[in-house]
């Protein structure tokens, strides 16, 4: 379908630069390769090749949810797409999934979650800050436009989560750890809780927190790099430059033990046994 007045659009170029704006018949592209008026786009083809008005050439396409994340306002570290990918199949996240989003920031990830669990699902969005919930509402209305499967809540995931048997707590607080026995109460048996934390000692402190509490198990951490190359006629080598850094992933799952018995590794001596060789860690 072709572009309308008030759509979306996102410009690239051949150097995979990129201008996200909204379509006004008067509205105008400029960048120092040139401009490109809103009117030559408006009834065109997603997809279509456009010239400056230095004679460069610009495709002018609707953003992707990667596009639309990466171009967004921001006020708050967001989480990437490598990352949010992970999530979305880690935390299990599928049409009909109920889950909790701890810490919505500029709202990155739960665009991503409002996405994915269609119509049926349903995403609580929890905030310490009002200013934070306003700003990914606007993101939020800006892409998917009125979403009813949403519910951005002021309040603190340290304290309490009210909403019970979810499919999936996903959190982007600084201490993941504080929150572990209000994701447990919200979380359905099976159910899955994912931390995502900058430093390893995050990890480290929500992962304890897991295993002390006696109600996860199945614990891993994960980090993703992602490594783009570079394929121009005979050179073909990975970019120079790469996103060295951006978090650590811990996911587990919500078990239950018959009248709360200890785990059996805490019963004997060798508390961190290597499963893989049987040597102490
Ligand atoms: C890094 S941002 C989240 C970014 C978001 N995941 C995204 O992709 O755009 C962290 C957010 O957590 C919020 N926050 C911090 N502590 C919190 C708590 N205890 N409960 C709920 N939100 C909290 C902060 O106000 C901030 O907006």
């Amino acid at each position: 379908m072709e572009f309308r007045e008030g759509e979306l659009v996102i410009f690239l170029d051949h150097q995979e630069r990129s201008y996200m704006q909204r379509l006004h018949p008067q509205g105008k592209l400029q960048t120092h390769r040139g401009y490109i008026a809103h009117a030559e786009v408006i009834g065109r083809e997603p997809g279509t090749a456009l010239v400056t008005s230095k004679g460069k050439e610009l495709f002018a396409l609707r953003p992707t949810l990667v596009d639309f994340t990466m171009n967004m306002p921001r006020k708050s570290g967001i989480i990437y797409p490598k990352d949010t990918a992970y999530i979305l199949l880690w935390a299990d996240v599928g049409p009909g999934s109920k889950v909790i989003a701890g810490g919505v920031g500029s709202g990155a990830l739960l665009l991503a979650l409002a996405r994915q669990i269609g119509p049926s699902g349903f995403v609580w969005g929890y905030d310490v800050r009002q200013d934070m919930l306003d700003f990914a509402a606007k993101n939020l209305r800006d892409f998917l436009g009125e979403a009813e499967n949403v519910s951005l809540v002021l309040g603190d995931v340290y304290e309490h989560i009210p909403e019970r048997q979810v499919d999936g707590v996903i959190l982007d607080v600084p201490e993941p750890w504080q929150a572990v026995e209000p994701a447990a109460t919200a979380l359905r048996p099976g159910g899955v809780v994912v931390a995502y934390v900058p430093t390893i000692r995050q990890a480290e402190s929500f992962t304890g927190a897991l295993r002390s509490s006696n109600r996860f198990g199945v614990v891993e951490t994960v980090e993703l790099l992602v490594r783009d190359w570079h394929i121009r006629n005979r050179s073909v080598r990975p970019n120079h430059r790469m996103v060295g850094h951006t978090g650590f992933l811990t996911v587990a799952r919500r078990i239950v033990r018959p009248d709360g018995q200890a785990p059996p590794e805490t019963q004997g001596p060798n508390l961190d046994r290597d499963p893989e060789n049987g040597n102490s860690a």
